[in-house]
């Protein structure tokens, strides 16, 4: 039976990457779904729950889906179009972390830099000058750094994150 569960929620596939690579890491032992589609979670212990940052949050899918956990292990992962460690993707796991029920355990979390919609680029390159959006050289280099992502790299990083939570899973919560 397996106890690990990776739901993601994801608008334009950054995300589901990610929990792609994640499942692809865990050999078999977990199962994959959208959040939105997670119905029976009973049989699950640990559950990587992924969202898409959404205005600082995870997006509302998610929201609704991480409202659900009750007595989990959780290893939140989010993609976002900023520096995954900047002090704005750190508030972002603070903010999700407002979602869960007080049952549930958080492990720690992954954070993965995520290409933006280029429909929204097109819409921020209008915003006037001042507005935080707006088109200046150092949001653009934001918007460009993050087109590449999520890479090799950043899969690759997923996977070993993967790895070292089912090792410290098995080592601390799995009787012998
Ligand atoms: C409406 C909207 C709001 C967003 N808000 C943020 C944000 O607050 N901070 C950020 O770093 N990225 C933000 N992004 C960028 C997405 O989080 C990023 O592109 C993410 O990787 C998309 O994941 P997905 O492809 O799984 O949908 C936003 C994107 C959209 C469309």
């Amino acid at each position: 039976m397996k106890k690990v569960l990776i739901a993601y929620s994801s608008r334009t596939g950054n995300t589901k990457k990610v929990a792609e690579a994640l499942c692809d890491a865990a050999d078999g032992r977990a199962e994959l779904v959208e959040c939105g589609k997670a119905a029976d979670l009973g049989m699950f212990d640990l559950v990587f729950a992924g969202y898409w940052v959404d205005k600082g949050e995870p997006d509302k899918i998610a929201r609704q889906f991480l409202r659900k956990l009750e007595n989990k292990k959780i290893v939140l992962f989010q993609t976002l179009g900023a520096e995954p460690l900047s002090e704005h993707a750190l508030g972002c796991f603070a903010n999700a972390g407002k979602y869960i029920s007080e049952s549930c355990s958080v492990l720690g979390g992954l954070s993965i830099r995520g290409a933006i919609d280029p429909n929204l680029i097109k819409a921020m390159c209008n915003f006037p000058e001042g507005h935080p959006h707006a088109p200046t050289a150092e949001n653009r280099k934001r918007w460009l750094d993050a087109s590449a992502h999520p890479d090799q790299k950043d899969l690759e990083k997923a996977s070993a994150v993967m790895k070292k939570y089912l090792d410290m899973y098995d080592k601390q919560f799995v009787p012998k």
